[in-house]
């Protein structure tokens, strides 16, 4: 659905600064020492390196937008927020709003991009910027934990023996279907850097016997095969169609005879009125990546139906195409 502006939210749109607020306390980490107990200004600017008189302006701020209570001098944490503010909680989304504070000099350029066409990054954050990739991975590593179980509910891989998990990251996908489903053997293939981190994830969880690790790049040379289930979960958008679709008939490579390959991106919506906020995220694509977009859910069935695959269907809306590989 297209969303309503009314007049008042799009002031709010235009004036920006309550994002860069944000992304500013974030990047200077108030939240963590108010999880002692409430502090003054002066204590905190001393505690976190900054100027007092600046600090307090922005602490007005941040009260006046809703993201910390004022009592008397001193400035408290909202507990509710805090679960996602503070650096030692479980739950901590900062590296998230950190990434989107470090692409600020990157929106500034929409205009040259919508101009140009062109982009003005030149790499993959995860083959040229490793720490960078590293970062990202354990980010989307924590949001992935928060839908894999369910999904792993939701796809029934029951009759299935093996899956192959392509740019598994930090494995989120791979643990889930492996809790699931305890007879499945799975193996998830990465670039080195980011297995460094899915092999920490999957230790953690005692599975290193039943998820395997093999390191490559799934653009070049062979993938391991065959596997009953491919599953592939978010790569798509970092990359071109033509990419993407000789990726697709490597996946089909890497599936066996009767298997099915599993989807998982952020579609634009096939309808063109309704493209859905993945359109949105492919602004985000276009600026901060050399050649990341979202595609119509369209487009990838017609990768899947030339690389052979039948029987494909939507199994959730915009986000999970699944087609089989006929005997
Ligand atoms: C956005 S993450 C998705 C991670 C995970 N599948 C998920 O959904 O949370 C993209 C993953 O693809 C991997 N990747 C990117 N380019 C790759 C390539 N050419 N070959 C293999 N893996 C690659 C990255 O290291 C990263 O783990």
């Amino acid at each position: 659905m297209a969303s309503e502006v009314s007049v008042p939210s799009l002031f709010q749109m235009g004036y920006y600064w309550e994002a860069k607020i944000f992304l500013t306390s974030v990047k200077l980490d108030i939240y963590t020492p108010l999880a002692e107990h409430p502090k003054s200004a002066i204590q905190l600017a001393a505690e976190i390196g900054a100027d007092s008189d600046a600090l307090t302006r922005l602490l007005h701020a941040l009260v006046t937008i809703g993201l910390l209570k004022r009592e008397g001098d001193h400035y408290k944490n909202i507990p509710e927020l805090a679960e996602f503010l503070v650096k030692t909680s479980r739950f901590y989304m900062g590296e998230l709003m950190l990434l989107q504070d470090a692409e600020w000099d990157h929106w500034g350029k929409l205009e040259e991009i919508v101009r140009t066409g062109k982009p003005t990054v030149k790499d993959n954050i995860f083959i040229n910027h490793p720490e960078v990739g590293a970062t990202v991975s354990r980010v989307l590593h924590r949001m992935a934990q928060r839908v894999a179980p369910a999904l792993a509910e939701k796809i029934d891989l029951s009759v299935y023996k093996t899956l192959l998990d392509v740019g598994g990251g930090g494995g989120a996908f791979s643990i889930a279907f492996a809790k699931r489903y305890p007879h499945l053997k799975t193996t998830l293939f990465d670039l080195p850097q980011t297995l460094k981190i899915s092999r920490e994830n999957i230790e953690k969880e005692g599975l290193s016997d039943r998820i395997d690790l093999a390191e490559g790049n799934f653009n070049a040379g062979q993938l391991p095969a065959p596997f009953d289930v491919v599953f592939a979960s978010d790569i798509l958008h970092y990359q071109t169609e033509a990419e993407n679709m000789a990726l697709v008939q490597r996946l089909y490579d890497a599936t066996a005879t009767g298997g099915v390959l599993i989807l998982k991106d952020m579609f634009i919506g096939d309808d063109n009125k309704q493209p859905g906020w993945n359109a949105i995220f492919s602004i985000h694509m276009m600026v901060y990546s050399e050649k990341g977009r979202c595609f119509q859910g369209q487009q990838i069935r017609e990768w899947m139906k030339k690389a052979g695959f039948d029987n494909i269907i939507e199994m959730e809306k915009n986000t999970i195409l699944a087609g089989t590989k006929g005997i």
